[in-house]
């Protein structure tokens, strides 16, 4: 274990560029958002400072409306080793009208907002410092509009839940799920860009060539309506149970920071300010229990015991199993039945768990379009496998949460710290020494 953590350490202060971590050195040169917030929840275990100023970069990247980029540009790294690159997204002029930030070039989708989880994690490691650096005060008010940009703006179904507009958005991007929705999107011309990602990753391991001429047109579609949502045509919108999830779980973690700043930010009891910030962690969790019942209401399928992506266009729930559909299990106060149910779903013949794999599956293990080595369409990562190690603790599974965590740090350590893996090998898959692989599998030996 502790040459475990040693290599775990190693890998973080590698990818350390000075105010945040890049994902891979090779593959993935720039700051990612939900990458950022994985790996500061491992980073305060090595400097909790660190952590925070990881957190701080990317919301130092914040657009006017809210919103927190997927992606935040190193302006050292050269233009042709990452596609899409500034030049594509061109944020700060086209995204000027939706409040881009200028001196800083970034992407204009976003990622799932684990952030307001993470930086509860990476306050809780070291208190004093956060408080003496005043990290929860000053990042409090850019969390609660960057959840404010994702349920007004993109409730794009009109029920409460939050959509996402790009497969990139949630963050598992060639997922058989998208597969429907995506087959409406038109093409960009072949000849008409360069992907960069084959440079570093094998093309089999890595979504195709036809799936990124879709994310291309998507991407391009959004910048050329000034990334604005209400004039987007938005042909991809999905609302997403892994997406909401996690919005859910955030939302509460909002709730304690909400307490836990309040006797700092006005020392008074009785002053209004500080009423104020404690109706705000009332109105956090009255937020997260609606959502939750929306998440319930919208997603749930009884029959297929896990929840499923519904597309927006057609108004019809998507049914393929993703890995996505077992997250809400990090959910606080779900229905008993829906809890057992997932948890059946999570150790049957679809996932597996404790059965045919060790790791979770990012895609239904008899699915169709399963694939042990292509990127989101079977493969088991190491987020995915934090969340529902902590979901099943959370619902009080410790023997089954033991196993995943133990699961969860050799095939870590066995495959260098893989970007994913062979859910019933471990053979490790794309990139190396990748970084929230080696922040979660820390975290989870503490
Ligand atoms: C990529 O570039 O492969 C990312 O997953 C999208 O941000």
């Amino acid at each position: 274990a502790s040459a475990l953590r040693h290599a775990a350490r190693r890998v973080l202060l590698r990818n350390w560029v000075g105010n945040s971590t890049v994902p891979s050195r090779s593959l993935y040169p720039h700051q990612w958002s939900w990458d950022s917030a994985f790996v500061a929840i491992g980073l305060r275990h090595v400097s909790p400072e660190r952590a925070q100023r990881e957190l701080e970069t990317l919301l130092a990247a914040q657009w006017g409306d809210g919103r927190v980029p997927h992606i935040v540009f190193n302006p050292a790294v050269p233009l042709d080793a990452y596609f899409p690159s500034p030049d594509f997204w061109r944020s700060s002029t086209a995204g000027a009208a939706a409040g881009a930030p200028e001196g800083v070039e970034t992407s204009g989708i976003v990622q799932p907002p684990v952030h307001a989880l993470a930086a509860w994690l990476v306050h809780r490691a070291d208190p004093a410092t956060s408080r003496r650096r005043g990290f929860l005060r000053r990042l409090y008010p850019k969390l609660v509009a960057w959840h404010r940009y994702l349920t007004t703006h993109r409730d794009l179904g009109g029920h409460g839940l939050v959509s996402v507009v790009h497969p990139w958005e949630p963050g598992m991007d060639n997922s058989p799920c998208w597969d429907e929705p995506l087959a409406r999107v038109e093409p960009a011309p072949p000849g008409s860009f360069r992907r960069a990602d084959l440079d570093h990753g094998s093309a089999a391991d890595r979504p195709t060539d036809l799936d990124y001429a879709r994310y291309v047109r998507l991407a391009a579609d959004y910048r050329d309506h000034d990334y604005l949502d209400a004039e987007a045509p938005h042909r991809f919108a999905v609302e997403d149970p892994g997406v909401n999830a996690l919005l859910i779980a955030s939302e509460h973690a909002l709730a304690d920071i909400a307490d836990e700043i309040a006797p700092e930010v006005v020392p008074d009891p009785v002053s209004e300010a500080r009423d104020a910030l404690c109706a705000d962690a009332d109105a956090h969790r009255r937020r997260a229990r609606e959502l939750t019942a929306a998440l319930v209401e919208r997603l749930w399928d009884a029959e297929a015991g896990q929840f499923l992506c519904r597309d927006v266009r057609s108004g019809e729930p998507i049914r393929e199993r993703g890995v996505a559909g077992l997250l809400p299990l990090i959910v606080p106060g779900l229905p008993r039945d829906v809890v057992h149910a997932l948890l059946r779903t999570v150790c049957g013949e679809h996932f597996g768990l404790g059965g045919t794999v060790r790791l979770v599956p990012s895609y239904d293990l008899l699915g169709h379009a399963f694939d042990p080595r292509r990127y989101w369409r079977g493969p088991a990562w190491f987020n995915v496998n934090w969340l529902v190690e902590r979901g099943l603790r959370q619902h009080g599974q410790t023997a089954r949460a033991d196993a995943l965590r133990a699961a969860v740090v050799t095939a870590a350590a066995a495959s260098d710290f893989a970007e994913y893996v062979d859910p019933r090998t471990g053979a490790g898959y794309g990139s190396r020494e990748f970084s929230w692989t080696a922040a979660l599998a820390l975290d989870l030996l503490k």
